[in-house]
């Protein structure tokens, strides 16, 4: 691997941290109280170029190689990870199409999200989280459409996308070898949003229920057969966890640059705490982690651009960079001491948006059953 990044990819990070400095760091508090993104916001990463990075050259997009997208998620990932979340959910909701869908499908999806539109991935139940095979939603054929009914919950940016990749089982009696993946308009009549989620962190990402009654969709919308829903996902989640774990590298250097700042400016018993070897370990440690995290992301894309398996990685990446999220985004708070606690100082957000990369995008406990039976069997 290269270490050396592109001139390309040099320039997208430099322009995603301009992004970062002007709309998102000024408003984080705000946002963080209000619980939702600044209006607009959305529209700005859709202006700057960012906000559909996974659309194919093809289908009028960028088409950027995944460790390119990784470098933009980190620098986000530092502004605010709830930012950041609600702008990955485009690429969550477009991989099963990119992974199994038609171009009539591809040239719907991506033709809305070129157009600013966004989009959701509905695969959650109240049911069904860590066991996304035991989604309950139901699919029955009646002629040319599909009937859907049935509840998804926690869908980022549920409440205000205008395309949704809807998971529901065509076979009941086939568990997780009837899951069929589905694109699903907003407007479809009996679909609807329902509660909007009180989040601890990661606060300006709307997430939400979704309720469908009697939801009709065409076959020529059921992505890729009847029954491979459960690879899609699966597919559309290896591919999703190292955006994940970019965030949580970018979360984390924020959160270590912060107690690096703080520890250097602040004076105990005469001396910037900087200079005691206390601190000075819990730097240390700090660093070695999120390099240790962001090395392990730029694994996991490399894999993934030279076209090799990279599930493994996949899996390594998100849970790895999460931990050490949570890890250094406590720690810094702990530099910080009393000050570190209070809502006045950036860390204690940087704390509480730490705690949900360990647990969306499958758990990292899931995440770990991923790694051993990947290295088991
Ligand atoms: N790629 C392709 N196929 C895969 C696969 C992968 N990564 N993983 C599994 N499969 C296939 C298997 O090969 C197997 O196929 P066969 O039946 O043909 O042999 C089939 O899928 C079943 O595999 P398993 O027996 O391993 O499945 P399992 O029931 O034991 O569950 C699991 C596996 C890893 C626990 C899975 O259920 C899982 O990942 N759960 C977590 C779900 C998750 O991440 N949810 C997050 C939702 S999205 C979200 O949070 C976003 C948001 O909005 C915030």
């Amino acid at each position: 691997m290269d270490f050396n990044f592109s001139a390309d990819q040099i320039a997208l990070k430099k322009m995603a941290q301009e992004l970062v400095a002007k709309e998102i760091t000024p408003y984080v508090h705000e946002m963080d109280e209000k619980s939702e993104m600044r209006p607009g916001l959305i529209q700005k990463f859709h202006n700057a170029g960012i906000l559909n990075l996974v659309v194919p050259e093809e289908y009028d997009g960028p088409g950027l190689d995944a460790l390119s997208i990784a470098l933009i998620y980190e620098e986000l990932g530092k502004g605010c990870a709830g930012v950041a979340t609600s702008a990955a959910a485009n690429a969550l909701a477009s991989y099963p199409v990119l992974v199994a869908g038609t171009d009539e499908q591809k040239r719907k999806m991506f033709d809305a999200l070129n157009d600013g539109k966004l989009a959701a991935f509905a695969l959650t139940e109240p049911n069904a989280g860590s066991d996304a095979g035991g989604v309950a939603t139901s699919a029955v054929k009646d002629g040319e459409y599909y009937v859907l009914n049935g509840t998804k919950c926690f869908i980022t940016n549920g409440g205000i996308s205008d395309v949704y990749t809807v998971f529901a089982n065509a076979r009941k009696s086939a568990g997780i070898r009837g899951l069929t993946a589905f694109i699903v308009d907003r407007d479809t009549p009996g679909f609807s949003v329902g509660k909007k989620e009180d989040k601890m962190g990661m606060r300006p990402s709307n997430t939400t229920e979704l309720i469908l009654d009697n939801v009709r969709v065409h076959e020529s919308m059921r992505i890729g057969r009847e029954g491979e829903g459960f690879k899609i996902a699966m597919k559309t989640l290896d591919a999703a966890r190292p955006l994940v774990g970019a965030v949580a590298v970018g979360l984390a250097d924020a959160a270590l640059q912060a107690a690096c700042k703080y520890a250097k400016e602040r004076q105990q018993f005469g001396k910037p705490i900087a200079s005691f070897q206390l601190v000075q370990g819990m730097i240390a440690d700090m660093v070695m982690a999120v390099e240790t995290a962001r090395l392990m992301v730029y694994k996991a894309c490399w894999l993934k651009d030279q076209g090799q398996d990279y599930k493994l990685e996949s899996a390594m990446a998100k849970c790895l960079s999460a931990d050490v999220a949570m890890k250094v985004t406590t720690d810094a708070v702990q530099v910080m001491g009393g000050y570190g606690y209070m809502k006045e100082y950036p860390v204690e957000k940087m704390m509480r948006d730490a705690k949900l990369l360990q647990i969306y995008e499958g758990t990292n406990q899931i995440q770990r059953l991923v790694i051993a039976n990947s290295v088991l069997y």
